[in-house]
């Protein structure tokens, strides 16, 4: 096959939805129907079981399986589909912001009863941001739920969509019939028999006809006659074009659960998702089907056993192709890396591969040398962006409880920052170490991981800090810069990168600082240029 024809059959995408919406179980049956396991369960579910154990006991379980789960890969058609998985947690949520630099387009969950729910609402937004093109999928149709059209007016409204239903339900719940499939005008009448994995779709050449009435009754197709009308005259005819610019997203409906709606789901995605898209460096945009290899690390995954501290390297391919034993610039350190074991993924395993193609990701065993936005060349000086940090909600002090040990201590808060498990900021005033999280979780993780990995030990003190600002002076050489330099000294710290961070202690002091300092910007994010 062809280079061109290898980027073209690829669909790499994210399925994003707040806990329990069902992203386990449509990964699950997607994986089915592409033959990439035989049975329901096989997917472990990445999430954070609340209640058997401790939570930080679970996140150590979901580190043990999101290797496994990270990249889940299957032909479908023809088409490969990498699937790249999101944590659910909001703990987690800076881990899915950077998987979502990785896909060319997302499939949003949302539970047909709980409507669009606060994860949702902030991870569509990054989406939005990004322009990533997106599918809705609702979800647990089986059930009662909202109204069709109430839940579509939510989500524009909360999610800042345009949407265009491309199915429509046929009753809900206990009277749930079935679906109308408008791409490609057909019903497929609901059994309720999840075993059953393509379901009978029935053509309707003719909605005005008596057919319909007998499929679903005289009530039932009445109201869908009116609802189908109602949905012409409401909501935009759907355009590719508009979808994979991100201003246009599909609505399908269905339950996952009972392997309902999942098929017409793929196979309009296989139809209508982008293939690998071009991404934007620092130096320019890059296209996927140019020859020479070029790539960037999105995630960083430690290895569970703490006698082998090597780490697997997740690598988005962006351009060209990638070979094994081949020397890459790695442009941050300015060295040349040859990898001898990349892995591939599959469903339910990794293997070693000689060759892969824009939008498939490679994991490479790494000794240290990466850390999450490094970018892969074959000798091109190039930088990809947009892999931000976002400001922590918690923020601790974190002290050495072992003087023996400081270097070990130094060198895991390193690796564990490097990993993005949390964010490490250093005070300009006295050098002290200031970790912020997502959660409140992170800290146990890494007092254990910096003890076990490390032989390392911690503690924390309370730090009273609201969120951390990235400064971004106008002018840095002007008297209101320094003026604020000299005031707030106290609240000033250096992120990894050395970028000069406002530790703001709470909204009020944040708003007077904006005030007394316009030509000053406080940006929530370090990516702002
Ligand atoms: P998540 O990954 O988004 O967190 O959700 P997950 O797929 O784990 O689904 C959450 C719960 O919702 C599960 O039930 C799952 O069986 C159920 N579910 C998913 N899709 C449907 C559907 O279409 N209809 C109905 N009725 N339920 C659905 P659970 O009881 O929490 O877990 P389990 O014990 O069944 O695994």
């Amino acid at each position: 096959m062809s280079f061109l024809s290898e980027i073209n059959r690829r669909r790499t995408f994210g399925i994003i939805s707040h806990p329990d919406a069902g992203k386990t179980t449509l990964t699950e049956k997607l994986l089915l129907f592409g033959g990439a396991i035989n049975e329901a369960g096989a997917v472990k579910s990445n999430k954070i079981k609340k209640g058997a154990t401790s939570d930080f006991m679970e996140i150590e379980r979901q580190r043990g399986i999101s290797v496994s789960t990270s990249v889940l890969a299957f032909e479908y058609n023809g088409i490969k589909i990498n699937i790249l998985d999101t944590p659910g947690h909001k703990d987690f949520a800076e881990d899915t912001f950077r998987t979502l630099t990785a896909v060319d387009s997302v499939i949003v969950v949302i539970d047909v009863a709980k409507g669009v729910e606060e994860q949702t609402e902030k991870l569509v937004e990054v989406c939005r941001m990004r322009n990533i093109p997106i599918i809705v999928f609702i979800n647990k149709l089986d059930r009662e739920g909202k109204d069709a059209f109430d839940l579509l007016d939510e989500i524009e409204q909360k999610l800042g969509l345009k949407v265009t239903p491309l199915s429509f339900p046929i009753g809900m719940g206990y009277d749930f019939k079935g679906i109308y499939n408008i791409w490609e005008n057909n019903i497929n009448l609901f059994s309720g028999d999840s075993r059953k994995d393509i379901e009978d779709t029935i053509e309707v050449t003719n909605l005005a006809s008596d057919e319909l009435n007998t499929l679903i009754g005289d009530t039932a197709a009445n109201t869908l006659r009116e609802e189908l009308e109602l949905v012409e005259g409401i909501y935009p005819k759907f355009n590719q074009e508009d979808y994979l610019k991100g201003g246009l997203q599909p609505v399908f409906f269905g339950s996952a659960l009972n392997n309902f709606g999942v098929r017409e789901l793929l196979d309009c995605f296989i139809e209508i998702a982008p293939k690998p898209r071009p991404k934007q460096s620092e130096e320019r945009l890059v296209k996927p089907e140019e020859e020479k290899f070029t790539g960037f690390v999105f995630k960083i995954h430690a290895n569970m056993d703490p006698n082998h501290r090597n780490r697997l390297a997740f690598v988005k391919i962006v351009s060209g192709v990638f070979k094994r034993n081949t020397p890459y610039l790695h442009v941050r350190h300015n060295k040349k890396l040859k990898f001898s074991s990349p892995n591939a993924f599959f469903a339910e395993k990794k293997e070693i591969v000689d060759i892969s193609y824009p939008g498939d990701i490679v994991g490479l065993q790494d000794t240290g040398n990466f850390k999450i936005g490094d970018t892969l060349t074959e000798g091109e000086i190039l930088n990809y962006k947009g892999i931000p940090s976002f400001s922590p909600e918690h923020f601790r002090y974190i002290n050495n409880a072992d003087p023996l040990k400081s270097k070990q201590l130094n060198k895991g808060i390193d690796q564990l920052m490097d990993e993005g498990v949390a964010q490490l900021f250093t005070l300009d005033l006295n050098g002290r170490k200031v970790i912020g999280t997502v959660g409140a979780l992170q800290y146990e993780v890494i007092q254990y991981r910096l003890e076990h990995e490390y032989g390392a030990k911690c503690t924390y003190e309370n730090l009273n800090v609201h969120k951390a600002c990235w400064v971004d002076p106008e002018d840095e050489k002007n008297d209101e810069f320094k003026d604020f330099k000299r005031v707030k000294q106290r609240f000033l710290a250096r992120d990894k990168q050395n970028q000069l961070v406002f530790l703001a202690d709470s909204s009020f002091s944040l708003q007077l600082t904006e005030q007394k300092y316009p030509t000053i910007k406080f940006h929530l994010t370090s990516e702002f240029n």
